[in-house]
């Protein structure tokens, strides 16, 4: 801990908290929703990597949108710094404080309001958790546009306020589409109401697009309305074996052109990244144990023909065994295979803590280039750290993680600026999907022009005046023009 933590200072503008400001909360939320407990505050200052660690006093669990109003408005004309936190299953140290922010969770709002059958349209409070979504929308026949790992504890606000990508984008894409409206409360405690719940709507700016993906810091989501997809009845998934990298590659273009309408998951991992699950996860086996192979293809395919969409697939995999693009593949055969070849891809990440320090890059990086940066890292590491590839190639997204014997400058001074230099020259993005949060604040002008991070700037000082939202996060705090 503390070593990222340490590179930036506490804005000294932020007021600290005092036992009035305690009162004031008791007053509005009720005293068992200020949490002040030691062992709840250590949960919630650390995030998901304990990577990053705050040192907050106080942890706020509003149950309404009144109530956020009422504690954003408060520490607003307090300057006390807040950080919006979700399930904290964020990587890029975003959702913790850095140092004594008050944290503000959304966890007790959760609930689902309406759901309309006819158009497929959820409109839901947001803490709800996204696995209950799923749930929820599984016995009314319908589906989540995303889906990821860390379903079981994440919340659809934090989804929104990340712009989560995950394992279905590769179909229905970003929830810039998917999010049809939502609620936020702004820093001053103004609740802005654009909970539409229209395909088409433009009148005027599409003000909702700006806290999608801005992690918290122009304002607090409460409420979200989205766009779902019908449940499909035919669903089949291939865990597929391939030789190289071009392979994998050549097979995306395939299946873009020979599924392409019924493809709904693309993913791929190297032979590091199974090797991890294998050895670190209890219950996971390989579905291909006959040979070591140096790449492993996840495809899914949705449709609502079941022969059909079965023997195109079939078809697709022959045919690409035949070309040679595949060494070796197995089609699920029920429900519970299939959960285990999800699981084997959704596991990476938790078998990467296990296995000790990470440095994780979540990269946008043209198809054709991606792995060649995680053969260059392997060059570059030798035998100090095991490099490892994986993640959503349908989408032009690589999660390279190096996983090390503990976080030392030399082996950071060996990735990082590389990562990102190779990344912008390959005209790629530094943050696919995670979020810049405070691991990659400083870094954004890898990917985005001065001119638009000015822009940024303003927009946030415009919202949130006193700079209370989530500091430190996002836009570069080291130099100050920009916060
Ligand atoms: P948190 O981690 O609590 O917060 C994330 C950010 O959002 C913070 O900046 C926080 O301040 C802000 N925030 C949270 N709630 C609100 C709110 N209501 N209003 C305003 N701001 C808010 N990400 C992907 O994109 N794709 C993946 O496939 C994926 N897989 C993952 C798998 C695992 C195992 C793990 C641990 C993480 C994964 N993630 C993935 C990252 C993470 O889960 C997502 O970013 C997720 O959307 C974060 O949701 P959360 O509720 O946990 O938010
Ligand atoms: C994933 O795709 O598994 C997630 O984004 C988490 C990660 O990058 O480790
Ligand atoms: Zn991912």
């Amino acid at each position: 801990f503390g070593s990222l933590a340490t590179k930036v200072e506490r804005n000294p503008s932020f007021s600290s908290l005092n036992s009035d400001d305690v009162s004031y909360f008791k007053g509005v939320l009720g005293e068992k929703n200020v949490v002040q407990d030691e062992d709840r505050l250590e949960t919630a200052n650390i995030d998901w990597m304990h990577k990053y660690k705050g040192s907050s006093k106080l942890l706020l669990l509003p149950r309404n949108t009144e109530e956020v109003s009422k504690i954003l408005e408060y520490c607003n004309s307090r300057r006390l710094a807040v950080v919006p936190q979700g399930g904290n299953t964020g990587l890029v140290g975003g959702s913790v404080p850095v140092f004594d922010e008050v944290i503000i969770n959304a966890g007790s709002m959760n609930k689902i309001i309406a759901f309309d059958k006819v158009s497929g349209i959820l409109v839901c409070e947001a803490g709800c958790i996204l696995e209950n979504l799923i749930s929820y929308l599984d016995n009314q026949g319908f589906i989540m546009p995303l889906d990821l790992g860390a379903k079981g504890s994440c919340q659809i606000g934090g989804n929104v306020s990340t712009n989560a990508g995950g394992l279905r984008f590769v179909r229905y894409g970003s929830l810039h589409g998917n999010v049809l409206g939502l609620e936020a409360v702004m820093a001053n405690g103004d609740v802005l109401d654009m909970l539409g719940t229209l395909r088409k709507d433009n009148t005027g700016y599409d003000l909702k697009h700006l806290f999608i993906g801005s992690e918290g810091s122009l304002g607090i989501v409460t409420k979200v309305s989205i766009l779902t997809p019908p449940k499909l009845s035919s669903v089949n998934i291939a865990f597929l074996a391939c030789e190289d990298y071009l392979s994998c590659q050549k097979l995306l273009s395939e299946a873009k052109r020979k599924l392409g309408e019924i493809l709904s998951a693309f993913e791929f991992l190297d032979s590091h990244a199974m090797d991890l699950v294998l050895n670190h996860l209890e219950g996971v086996r390989n579905p291909l144990p006959s040979a070591v192979h140096n790449f492993y293809v996840l495809i899914e395919t949705t449709g609502s023909g079941v022969s059909f969409d079965k023997e195109k697939l079939e078809a697709f995999l022959l045919h690409s065994m035949e070309s040679g693009l595949i060494s070796d593949g197995v089609l699920a055969q029920d429900i519970n295979q299939a959960s285990s070849f999800w699981r084997i891809r959704e596991g990476v990440p938790e078998a990467l803590m296990r296995a000790g320090p990470v440095y994780k890059y979540d990269l946008s990086i043209p198809v054709e280039k991606m792995y060649g940066l995680v053969e260059e890292m392997r060059l570059r590491l030798g035998q100090s750290a095991n490099v490892v590839g994986y993640g959503h190639l349908g989408d032009g997204n690589l999660h390279l993680n190096i996983s090390a014997p503990r976080y030392d400058d030399t082996i950071l001074a060996q990735i990082e600026p590389y990562v990102y230099e190779w990344t912008s020259k390959h005209r790629g993005s530094i943050s696919a999907e995670h979020g810049l949060g405070l691991m990659k604040a400083n870094e954004i002008f890898y990917s985005k022009s001065h001119e638009t991070v000015q822009l940024m700037a303003s927009i946030k000082k415009l919202l949130d005046p006193n700079g209370i939202l989530n500091p430190y996060k996002v836009l570069p705090h080291s130099r100050c023009s920009y916060s």
